[in-house]
């Protein structure tokens, strides 16, 4: 049996999702790349597989409870256990007004992918994560959930008053804590990674970061050492929550 780790990353099939499996590809993890969309996930694990990555594609849409349940039992048939599940797959659409003309079926699309998704997710390949011993669950949130930003008139994210993606971001922080106390007993770290305005799709790549700079702090929470923090927001070097002191 592959003495490799294994990690699952959501969403991978390309932006900051694929960048993040090609790093720890690159660290002789052994990748899946959860894609709503067959073809562009073998597309994009071909892609890696040429980079000499060991990444494999797996239809995963995180909405769907059929297909999330059957992206777990199609991993365990080939791996008994997962060491990294990063919670990657977003969306920010369709919420273009204030909050008073949001429309309530945005929002929940949204919150379907960025808050139930993390959810599903995780609660359908924890019995792999607790089967590592110290698994790591990595949650793509945003600076934008941030409730101190929000109300920060200085911060770049107070004027984006978007309901539904930033409240979305705001309970996905929420859960990585919640998770974070419940899972810390089968030595699970649970950590949010803020990746900053990042060039992908989801900006029409008006971001200012590159991929590779918007992954690394999922990639170090993903590889994080037994001392490192759990339940934390994370963004680059600077953190708050539990890990905030954290020397890591
Ligand atoms: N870029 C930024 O500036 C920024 C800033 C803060 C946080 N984030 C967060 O970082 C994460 C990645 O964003 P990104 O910038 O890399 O965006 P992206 O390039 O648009 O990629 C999003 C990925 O999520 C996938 N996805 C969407 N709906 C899905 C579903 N129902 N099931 C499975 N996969 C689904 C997409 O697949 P398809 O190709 O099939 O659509 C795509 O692979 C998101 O959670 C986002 O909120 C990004």
């Amino acid at each position: 049996m592959s003495t490799r780790k294994t990690a699952v990353i959501t969403g991978a099939n390309k932006g900051l999702g694929r960048e993040i499996a090609r790093r720890l590809g690159q660290k002789e993890y052994t990748v899946w790349l959860g894609c709503r969309d067959t073809e562009r996930g073998d597309k994009a694990a071909a892609g890696l597989r040429a980079e000499g990555i060991d990444a494999h594609a797996l239809q995963l849409d995180v909405t769907s409870d059929a297909s999330v349940k059957e992206a777990a039992l199609t991993f365990g048939k080939i791996s008994p256990r997962l060491d990294v599940l990063v919670n990657n797959a977003g969306i920010f659409t369709g919420e273009w007004g204030p909050p008073s003309q949001t429309r309530l079926d945005d929002m929940r699309a949204i919150y379907e992918v960025n808050t139930f998704g993390p959810v599903r997710v995780t609660q359908a390949f924890l019995p792999f994560l607790v089967k590592s011993g110290q698994g790591r669950i990595v949650m793509m949130s945003s600076s934008l959930g941030s409730i101190s930003n929000q109300l920060d008139t200085t911060s770049e994210d107070y004027g984006v008053n978007l309901l539904a993606y930033n409240s979305s971001k705001s309970a996905l922080n929420m859960i990585t804590v919640l998770f974070a106390k419940e899972l810390a007993a089968h030595g699970i770290k649970v950590n949010a990674a803020n990746p900053g305005y990042t060039a992908t799709d989801l900006n029409q790549h008006q971001g200012r970061r590159t991929v590779a700079e918007g992954a690394e702090i999922a990639v170090r929470l993903a590889t994080l050492g037994q001392g490192g923090p759990t339940a934390g927001f994370f963004h680059d070097g600077h953190a708050s929550g539990p890990g905030s002191q954290h020397n890591w």
